[in-house]
């Protein structure tokens, strides 16, 4: 019997990031890093097992219709099947359909959710309940390290690794320890010039790269006690160093990236504003130009209110920290093509 099976799961925004990849054939990071699971922002894919296939069918799900996956998306979300399968120790073939809750025009990264929920949905296809560590590593296998964190709710470490158990992801707290939220500013809506693999590879090339490198572990043990005490305060700080050190990075590599665009210096700037007018917000950057605010939820409307009057912000999306991966109710592969 084929089985069929609906699993969601979360995008992540790093507070302390991941930059530069030590080891690109198991995806192993120099350093550690620490994120929080989202709520809103997050990816919900259908998989079938089908051993009469020829081949695997992929299918992407926007405005309420089913098509074919093609190009790069096609490409990527095939290999990583081709790696589930090689690591799982399967062979059958597969039908997959997989849609974001946030438009794939927001620009913002759907690889993290995309990946953790493919590793997800594809083990219990295969009828495994695999543990938060292995689906880590399987969902960082698909190339976007950021996954690994994804296949857990709340606030989530991915350790440098291997030591014994590979780098497998470790979580701080949950979303009801600390019920955090992210405003996120979106200011670009194109794919990015440079990908987040290209950054990683020339990230070494930066004078700046060694020095974070240095800081990191006293970074991480900050943010650890920040999310244990609650202190957003703390948080705050840590976050917009490691942010703005990021791009340091990006912007000194060889060749330089530049993520950042002016509407990007704007939010920043607001964020400080609303932070002298007695509001806690912090602010964080991925790969990109677009903004998060994390905010403490009692906050959220003011600093939602206060980004939306910057020039250069297309949209907003409210999200808050969320709970994780989990089976959905639901069969994509149904959805009219
Ligand atoms: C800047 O290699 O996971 O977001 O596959 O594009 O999502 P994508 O990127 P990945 O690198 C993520 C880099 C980062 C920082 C972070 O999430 O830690």
């Amino acid at each position: 019997m084929s089985a069929r099976v609906t699993w969601s799961a979360p995008s992540n925004i790093a507070f302390i990031k991941y930059w530069g990849t030590k080891d690109t054939e198991r995806v192993l990071p120099y350093h550690a890093s620490i994120s929080m699971s989202l709520e809103v922002c997050r990816s919900t894919t259908t998989v079938e097992v089908a051993p009469g296939l020829a081949e695997d069918e992929i299918w992407w799900l926007e405005g309420g219709r089913r098509t074919p996956a093609t190009g790069t998306f096609r490409a990527k979300a095939a290999k990583h099947l081709d790696t589930l399968r090689r690591e799982l120790g399967r062979s059958e073939r597969l039908r997959v359909a997989t849609s974001n809750s946030f438009p794939s025009s927001a620009g913002l990264a759907s690889s993290a959710s995309g990946f953790a929920t493919l590793a997800i949905a594809v083990s219990r296809a295969f009828g495994l309940a695999l543990e938060p560590g292995p689906l880590s590593v399987l969902a960082r296998l698909s190339g976007s390290g950021s996954a690994a964190r994804s296949v857990l709710g709340g606030y989530v470490e991915w350790p440098a690794g291997p030591r014994g158990s590979d780098g497998w992801i470790a979580p701080l707290a949950t979303a009801e320890d600390w019920p955090l939220a992210n405003v996120i500013a979106i200011l670009e809506t194109g794919a990015k010039e440079v990908s987040s693999l290209d950054g990683h590879r020339r990230a070494p090339t930066s004078p700046y790269f060694e020095h974070r490198r240095a800081l990191v572990p006293e970074r991480l043990a900050t943010v650890r006690q920040a999310i244990a005490a609650r202190d957003f305060d703390a948080l705050a700080t840590m976050l917009e160093l490691d942010a703005i050190d990021l791009h340091v990075i990006a912007m000194t590599s060889v060749p330089p990236i530049f993520y950042w665009n002016p509407a990007t210096l704007a939010v920043l700037e607001a964020v400080r504003h609303l932070r002298r007018d007695g509001v806690s917000a912090a602010a964080t950057m991925d790969a990109g130009a677009n903004v998060h605010v994390l905010c403490p939820a009692a906050a959220a409307e003011a600093v939602a209110a206060q980004l939306a009057t910057v020039p250069g912000v297309q949209a907003l999306i409210r999200d808050r920290v969320g709970s994780g991966p989990r089976p959905e109710d639901l069969d994509l592969l149904e959805t009219p093509t």
